[in-house]
């Protein structure tokens, strides 16, 4: 393309060239200097090639046109296959309609989950799935994690687009300001689902919330409400206002204005357009301590200083580490953050839709094969569920993270999380004991010790 545009300059200068009418290289300085000017982004084109990162303008000029996001048929027909092929194998799609991306021109151009335009476009999102999938669909939620993917996007910079909040001034806003954001977005969504598709369709919608357990470090009041705060600021701070119609005590009254406020209109919104089941994503749990009202010197893992700090209770770890930062091995956890859940938010349905174990991707192949952990993890979480089940809790399903090796966002792939390992290079899926086990529990009568 680049040779094509020279000769046709060249042509051009040949066929087209005017009278210099006078003007002459001599009016000009000997040391002047004559060129011909272009950019990189105008003329080099490859812009994928040789390892470049995509830019703003590749972006920019690659977008539909029509409305912000468009909507791409080839996405729709794609959609459309996938759902109909696993309903033809007898597998019930669980949808997702946002797990963490969004159109990069909505983040640049119009702030990402921090600006207005973002609650209509997913509205509009929302809609344009329901309608075209919502006939085979039978769940839909709305968000996965949003509690932990503003997290990571606006305190530690780990997602984009990538802001640290400083422990106060004006940036401590924006997890509260985008999570906002979010939760009008469900509440949208969820009103439109029901008011127009729901009767016809048939299906239920719902919302999916990370969930950690908090054991208090020590039994003093301090470290119990730490424990206490921190489950406000991950599961209430999403679930309250959907059930409620406001965020906890714990959140207004340390965050004050930092925290948005929802108008009358929006309260009745949320409260009146409730969810038909809650998905917990639950993998770990950890100690929290005191750090507003105690001395605190600890690994402040979550950036969240203020609310609490992870500990170790005589010297150790609440659990057997795994590959990701911050996540032990804890069975028990999953009976304690099911009970909460269930108790505070009425008893309302709750699917575990995810819960794993994370191996390095440098363990030996045989280990990675042979993952006795993976199995373990199940077997020990799944065995506090279900006490959790006999415990009154009303749980739905249980979702295993993940079938196959995935793309782990700031890990990349060098953790793997799959019941099937993914050879890269080739595609190909090498079943691992878990998923035999996995099989062969779900074909059993009972869980077996
Ligand atoms: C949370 C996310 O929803 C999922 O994408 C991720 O792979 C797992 N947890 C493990 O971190």
């Amino acid at each position: 393309a680049t040779r094509i545009a020279v000769v046709v300059v060249v042509l051009a200068l040949e066929v087209l060239a005017p009278a210099a009418r006078g003007l002459r290289r001599d009016d000009f300085p000997p040391g002047f200097l004559f060129g011909a000017a272009t950019s990189a982004y105008q003329i080099e084109g490859a812009y994928l090639d040789d390892n470049k990162g995509l830019n703003n303008w590749d972006v920019f000029t690659h977008l539909q046109g029509g409305r912000l996001g468009g909507v791409n048929s080839a996405g729709i027909a794609f959609y459309n296959r996938l759902i109909n092929a696993l309903l033809q194998k007898g597998i019930q799609p669980f949808v997702t309609l946002n797990h963490f991306d969004i159109p990069h021109e909505l983040e640049t151009r119009y702030g990402g989950w921090l600006g207005a335009a973002i609650r209509e476009e997913f509205e509009y999102y929302s809609d344009v799935c329901f309608n075209a999938f919502g006939d085979r669909v039978r769940f839909w939620t709305t968000f996965n994690e949003p509690n932990l993917s503003t997290r990571h996007q606006y305190i530690l910079g780990e997602f984009p687009p990538n802001h640290c909040s400083p422990p106060s001034g004006d940036s401590r806003r924006e997890p509260y300001a985008a999570a906002h954001n979010i939760l009008l977005s469900h509440a949208a969504a969820v009103h439109n689902y029901k008011t127009n598709y729901q009767a016809k369709q048939g299906g239920s919608i719902g919302i999916v919330i990370a969930v950690k357990w908090y054991e208090p470090l020590t039994n003093s009041t301090e470290d119990v409400r730490a424990a206490r705060r921190a489950l406000a600021f991950e599961v209430d701070w999403f679930l309250d206002p959907i059930f409620f119609g406001d965020y906890p005590r714990e959140m207004r009254e340390i965050l004050s204005s930092n925290l948005p406020k929802f108008t009358p209109e929006e309260k009745k919104l949320l409260q009146n357009n409730k969810v038909d089941f809650i998905g917990i994503n639950h993998y770990t749990a950890i100690y929290a301590k005191d750090c507003i009202y105690s001395p605190c010197t600890l690994d402040t893992y979550e950036g969240n200083a203020l609310v609490y700090a992870i500990g170790r209770r005589n010297g150790k770890i609440i659990g057997k580490p795994t590959a990701l930062h911050g996540y032990f091995v804890v069975p028990e956890a999953m009976e304690k953050v099911v009970m909460y859940v269930n108790d505070r938010y009425r008893n309302t349905t709750i699917y575990i839709t995810e819960n794993g174990y994370s191996q390095h991707s440098d363990t030996s192949m045989e280990d990675l094969i042979n993952d006795v952990e993976i199995v373990n993890y199940m077997h020990d979480y799944l065995k506090y569920l279900s006490s959790a089940i006999r415990k009154g809790a009303n749980v739905g399903g249980y979702f295993a993270l993940s079938i196959v090796d995935n793309f782990e966002w700031v890990y990349g792939y060098t953790v793997k999380f799959g019941l099937y390992q993914v050879d890269f290079d080739t595609q190909e899926r090498i079943p691992r004991m878990s998923s035999k086990w996995y099989r062969d529990f779900l074909t059993s009568s009972s869980l077996t010790d």
